[in-house]
Parts: C-alpha cells; structure tokens; sequence
C-alpha cells in the first residue's frame, strides 16, 4: 500500500531545504503582495481519500488554472464548433505571447494560452445568460463548494495593467474572432482568473476529470469523450512553453496559473494541488513543478 502521507511530509522535508529561486508574479500587483514562502499540497484519490500538507487550505488566486474549467463549460455549451474558433496545438511559446496569432489569422493556439481563452471567454458570453454568475456556479457546482468566490480587486487589478490581454483581444476581434465587445470580454476574462480557491478546493473541483466526466457526487457533467480532449489539452499545453519539460519531469495532464498554483491529474486515480507562489521564468509555480516530480517519482503513480 502506498503511504500518502508520508510521502507528502517527505516532499514537504525536502523542498524546505531548497533555495526558493521563484518569484512571484508581479505584472498583476494585487499577486505581488503574496508570501512567496507558502507550500501547501492536497491529494484526493479517486476513492475520495485525502491527504494534505502544509497551506493546502489557504485560498489564492487561480489565475489560469481557470482556463480549463472555461474551457470545459464552452465544450459543454457548443460542442466541437469550438474547434472552428480556437485550434489544439501546444505554441511552444509563453502564455502572453502574440505574433503567433496575427500569423495564423486570429485562430489560437490552443485554449490555455491567453488568447486562446480570451476567445473561451467570448463564447461563454455569448452562450450565457448571467455569463459572471453562471460561471462562478459552474465552478462551485464541480467543486460543490457554495464559499468560492471571485476576488475584484485582482480582477481590478488585472485590469488597469492588461495591456498585453487588450493587444491580444483587439488582435482577435480585428481578425472577427470575438463576437463581443472587448471590454464586456475582458472584464469576464479578467474575474474568472481572480477566482480564489484551495488546493482542496482545486482537486475537487478537477476530480471531472480524473473521473470521465463525473462529479465527486458522480453527477454527470461531461462526456468522457469531451474530458478525453481537455486532458489531452492540459498535458500538450497547461504549461505553455514547458510543456514538454512538465510531461518529462511530472508526466501527469494538469494546469499552472500565476497565482502559484498547479492541479494535475491521473485518470481513473487521483487529483493533485500544488500552491506555491514563487514562480519560474515561464511563469509556472517553481517548488509546485518539483512537489510534482517527487510526487509522481516517489509513487510512480504518472501516466507513462
Ligand atoms: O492573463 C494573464 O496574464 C493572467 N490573468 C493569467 C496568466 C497565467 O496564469 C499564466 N499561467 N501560468
């Protein structure tokens, strides 16, 4: 029998003895107020077992990890019509990068860049009838957690300093791919990014997709057809242009985000969350990449 516990406390052990080189996002300022020396990890087997360790319990700004859960309720909504507006190929290049998308005519990458969810975005707009509330359901209703909120001041915050993001979204509405209007986008895009939630939370939340489609009450919300896209999405591209380094050192499908948090995944297994604010250069959480690895080293529990 695998010993969880003591395999996080061992990880635990181990990271608090390495140097931090990470460093917080500071291009959103609302982040760079966080103590870039939290460490907190959650583990949920499929079985609905826990285990945590260290601030798993303390909230934080989801940032991008809230693509794929965007992501997941456009698929819902449209289906693979959404394959005409954004593209499913990793960019090798950073989250905000730009000159991709005037090249290829305005279609995304992939759904996990900025533009790409810029354009998930739109079409939540437009397929919405409260797209801000609805959203927030959607999200407590996968993680059934009625406290998750969104936190304005990020998304404020975000805001006054989104050059990049406005570039981005008047680059997809001058090539026709945003429906709506830039601001009404943005200001939607801007808030689920702020959504704050726990490691705990976050492998709840993300237990859909470890569990083809079905919720921790096994309440169907995705085919396992469409959860077998979106993992193959967050393995090929969650972590922009080291992708390819979480498949090889992690080997799990997963998720970063600027706020310093990761959640990945083993089908039919378990979920994962890692917070740990300092970031590398590619703007993926530093001690959460190394957490990972140990993890699914110390287990061999990875999907290859
Ligand atoms: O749009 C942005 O730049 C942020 N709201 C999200 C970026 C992010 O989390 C990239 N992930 N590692």
């Amino acid at each position: 029998m695998v010993e969880y516990q003591d395999i996080l406390n061992e990880i635990h052990d181990t990271l608090s003895k390495v140097k931090n080189t990470g460093e917080v996002a500071n291009y959103i300022p609302e982040l760079a107020k966080v103590d870039k020396n939290h460490l907190g990890i959650h583990l949920q087997l499929i079985t609905g077992e826990n285990f945590a360790m260290g601030d798993s319990q303390e909230k934080f700004s989801i940032q991008s990890i809230s693509k794929v859960l965007s992501l997941a309720k456009a698929f819902q909504l449209i289906g693979t019509s959404l394959w005409g507006r954004v593209d499913v190929e990793p960019s090798g290049n950073p989250f905000n990068h730009l000159s991709l998308l005037e090249l290829e005519n305005g279609i995304p990458r992939n759904p996990l860049i900025n533009a790409g969810a810029i354009v998930i975005a739109d079409v939540l707009l437009s397929n919405l009838k409260n797209p801000k509330e609805d959203f927030l359901n959607f999200v407590r209703e996968l993680s059934h957690d009625d406290s998750i909120e969104y936190n304005n001041a990020i998304a404020e915050s975000e805001r006054v300093t989104g050059f990049n993001n406005y570039a981005a979204a008047n680059l997809l509405k001058s090539f026709g791919n945003l429906h709506n209007e830039v601001e009404d986008v943005l200001d939607f895009y801007f808030h689920q990014c702020s959504i704050m939630m726990n490691c705990q939370q976050l492998t709840n939340a993300f237990f859909v997709f470890a569990n083809k489609g079905k919720c921790l009450k096994n309440i169907r919300h995705l085919s396992a057809n469409k959860v077998k896209r979106i993992n193959a999405i967050m393995l090929t591209c969650g972590f922009y242009d080291e992708a390819g380094e979480f498949a090889f050192e992690v080997g799990l499908p997963g998720k970063s985000g600027v706020g310093g948090g990761i959640v990945a995944l083993l089908p039919h297994c378990y979920t994962i969350a890692t917070w740990a604010p300092a970031l590398n250069p590619q703007g993926n959480s530093y001690l959460g990449m190394k957490a990972l690895e140990h993890f699914t080293t110390k287990t061999d529990l990875s999907i290859f």
